[in-house]
């Protein structure tokens, strides 16, 4: 399984602070928001995982993140030209996801809890799409899943007037590698975009599209606004100040999948020790 994290987009709804800065690179309480996302992926066994950003916001991505070798992992960098949606992660990805199974991830996602990390690493031979549905009270705004009366995915559709259940489908998404070809045959929705509800879909169409419903206790955040963001923050902070439990931290998912050493934790905390994401990763090293 690879990872693809789509990190570009126009940040409109946080103007103006998105006006010079990648809403990705914005902070969520000690640390940039794309660590999060990041952690994730690593934490569902992943290690060669596609960054894609703006053409502009590339090159910072690159210098925060490397080529991940210090993590255990193996980043690439790829640039979209202009916000064509989320299923254009895949026509951008086509080389790198190549024949392998695909999991894309939304750069300002923020999930915490649940057991969604094994459900995803015992898809490693998935074959067709895996998605994941979770209970909302503003169902409005995302993917919507419509079931039938034993709870199988019947239809989705992308943010209806009137939504046919509260269950959405969160920013993180397995394929097997006919992803890319379905993202190629897709056409522009009505608001310029080639959307990933198309590509579920397009899956749900050839009866391959699991749906799993996700456990109550999983949280998950859409970075995207002020208020969700102030959110995030508050929830991290709480996590970590309060309970002592560090997250969205790649270096921390590295050392407990096994990617790097105590040794080489100890080495990477070192250099942050007047920081208090620094702090907190010394408790694990
Ligand atoms: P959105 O939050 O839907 O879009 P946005 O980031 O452009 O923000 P706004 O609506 O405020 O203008 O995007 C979800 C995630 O996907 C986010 O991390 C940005 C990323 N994205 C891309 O990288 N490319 C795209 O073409 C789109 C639509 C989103």
């Amino acid at each position: 399984m690879k990872g693809i994290i789509l990190a570009g987009g126009t940040g409109s709804r946080l103007y103006p602070m998105t006006l010079s800065v990648s809403k990705q690179l914005l902070p969520i309480y000690d640390k940039p928001m794309i660590y999060y996302p990041l952690s994730t992926l690593i934490k569902c066994g992943i290690r060669e995982i596609l960054i894609i950003s703006t053409t502009d916001d590339l090159s910072i991505f690159q210098r925060l993140l490397g080529d991940g070798s210090q993590w255990g992992c193996k980043f690439q960098y790829e640039a979209q030209d202009y916000p064509k949606g989320l299923a254009d992660a895949f026509i951008i990805g086509d080389k790198f996801i190549g024949k392998s199974n695909v999991t894309l991830i939304l750069g300002d996602n923020f999930f915490y809890g649940g057991n969604f990390e094994k459900e995803i690493l015992s898809r490693k031979d998935l074959k067709g799409g895996f998605i994941f549905a979770l209970r909302v009270s503003k169902p409005k705004r995302y993917g919507v899943i419509e079931f039938d009366e034993n709870f199988n995915a019947v239809g989705i559709e992308e943010k209806p007037k009137n939504p046919k259940s509260s269950y959405v489908v969160p920013g993180i998404y397995c394929y097997d590698h006919t992803v890319v070809s379905k993202a190629k045959t897709l056409n522009f929705s009505d608001r310029g975009e080639l959307e990933i509800t198309d590509i579920n879909k397009a899956f749900l169409n050839e009866t391959s599209l699991e749906v799993k419903v996700l456990n109550e206790d999983t949280v998950w955040l859409d970075t995207g606004t002020v208020d969700s963001l102030m959110n995030a923050n508050q929830f991290v902070e709480t996590l970590q100040q309060r309970k002592g439990i560090l997250v969205g931290s790649p270096e921390l998912s590295a050392f407990q999948n096994n990617l790097i050493t105590k040794e080489t934790l100890s080495l990477l905390v070192e250099s942050m020790t007047e920081s208090k994401y620094g702090e907190f990763l010394k408790l694990y090293s």
